[in-house]
């Protein structure tokens, strides 16, 4: 017998005794976003859809990590946005007009992998038919395999909006219902209409609905932050200067946790000395010394909504006068960005902003001869959208109420750099996340400190895992 097939069959035994230990709905998260809130993003998805039209969305692929071991399950957002579905291998079918199948008039289809007691017993519970309609008040809700056999000419309709495919989808030959197969079903049945469809107008469509966020999912995303900000000033107090880049990131992603929040944003960047001057360094296995810095990007997501915070903290407990020198500046260009974080500016605006202080004090600290040589030290943009992605779907127009941006300025000299040896491995980011509303910008994550004066005091109190 396989190792796989005996554990299977302790499985199965196992589980016929789960019924001792039921927990309670309750039990669960009760706070994810409302069946309502679903069914309001379809219609709004509708509304903004061109006549005799219908829009495919695919669930997200699994991906694979070595061998037999996938990386956690995470939901496509768009899919996740506009249904609250959680697992693999489905498919959402929204239509503009209402449309009659098998004598049944509706104006959304929803696929769904099976209930399957053995795949529930390694992988865990499954929502399968009744539960989808339950939990996601989807009246229309099939097997995967159903897709199949769905009798609709897609040729009937002028256009037919779908999601991206990447191209990296595996395909499980035992399972007709993986993505592979409803994809594949898909291109099949609409490859002689292949020129009415369209992923980029479903993006685009997408875009103008995910930049602004509902109440429902500001609730979500400001309890992100708050977990994020929190995580952020217990790292502070326990930061000393015996540690290294992975125990730094175990402690600010412990307050992460602790707190409710179920993975990551995105993997944490956590860089000192020369790494602080990688922009997305994620390796974080050096250790750290002291006169180093070290640039803590770290956000907590909560039932998908991630933060996107920066802090740039010095292992000693004080900055040096070159660093909060450079320090400064960044901080100083982070506010004129965040005071250009208004309804109507563009979006390039608070980039603008923090790129004129940049210059100006890059110049004045002579670390630069020419203005525009400050690109060799400045070289991001200082804004992205931030909702389910990090870097959050968006139009990038005009700055709206009610969206959320990032206002992340910093200044990287790496070794070697044309200018005084004393400025080499000072890369500094600071980064807040800021709500746009009718007035001035809401910094959402503005209860961390980041003052250079304020994160020294901070630094100075007894946190949870510093040793005494
Ligand atoms: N954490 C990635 C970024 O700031 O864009
Ligand atoms: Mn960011
Ligand atoms: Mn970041």
């Amino acid at each position: 017998m396989s190792k796989n097939i005996f554990l299977s069959v302790v499985f199965v035994l196992g589980i016929s005794f789960l019924h001792l230990a039921q927990s309670k709905p309750s039990d669960y998260d009760t706070d994810m976003l409302s069946a309502a809130f679903h069914a309001e993003k379809r219609q709004a998805l509708r509304d903004k859809m061109d006549p005799n039209s219908v829009a495919v969305v695919f669930a997200n692929a699994e991906r694979n990590r070595s061998n037999d071991v996938d990386y956690q399950y995470s939901q496509d957002p768009n899919f996740y946005y506009l249904c609250g579905y959680t697992e693999p291998n489905a498919v959402l079918i929204i239509f503009k007009d209402k449309q009659t199948i098998d004598s049944i008039s509706t104006s959304e289809i929803l696929y769904v992998q099976p209930r399957d007691p053995l795949a529930e017993s390694w992988t865990g519970r499954r929502l399968g038919i009744d539960g989808a309609k339950k939990q996601l008040g989807i009246v229309n809700v099939y097997n995967n395999t159903d897709f199949h056999e769905l009798k609709l000419d897609f040729g009937q309709f002028d256009k037919i909006y779908h999601s991206t495919f990447n191209n990296d989808v595996r395909d499980d030959a035992n399972d007709a219902g993986d993505l592979f197969s409803l994809i594949k079903s898909f291109n099949e049945r609409t490859e002689k209409v292949k020129n009415k469809k369209n992923a980029f107008s479903f993006n685009t469509a997408m875009s103008a609905l995910r930049e602004i966020k509902s109440t429902e999912e500001m609730t979500l995303l400001k309890k992100a932050i708050d977990i994020t900000c929190d995580a952020h000033a217990d790292l502070m107090r326990s930061l000393d200067s015996n540690t290294t880049e992975y125990q730094a990131q175990a402690m600010v992603e412990f307050g992460f946790k602790f707190n409710g929040s179920e993975y990551v944003g995105y993997p944490s960047i956590v860089g000192g000395g020369e790494n602080s001057c990688v922009l997305h360094y994620i390796t974080n296995r050096k250790k750290l010394h002291n006169p180093e810095l070290l640039v803590v990007d770290a956000g907590a997501e909560y039932h998908g909504y991630t933060a996107d915070v920066t802090r740039t903290l010095p292992l000693s407990g004080k900055f040096t006068k070159d660093q909060k020198a450079i320090y400064d500046i960044v901080l100083k260009a982070q506010n004129a960005g965040i005071k250009a974080c208004k309804k109507g500016n563009n979006f390039r605006d608070p980039h603008s902003a923090a790129v004129e202080v940049i210059k100006k004090g890059l110049m004045e600290l002579e670390v630069i001869k020419e203005p525009n040589e400050f690109m060799k030290y400045f070289f991001h943009g200082t804004s992205h959208y931030l909702g389910l992605d990090v870097h959050d779907a968006g139009t990038y127009g005009r700055l709206k109420a009610g969206s959320v941006i990032t206002v992340e300025p910093g200044i990287y000299i790496p070794e070697g750099s044309p200018c005084d040896p004393k400025w080499w491995n000072i890369g500094i980011r600071i980064e807040d996340d800021v709500l746009i509303t009718e007035g001035d910008p809401d910094v959402l994550s503005g209860k961390l400190v980041k003052t250079t004066e304020e994160i020294e005091k901070m630094m100075a109190e007894q946190g949870i895992f510093k040793k005494k």
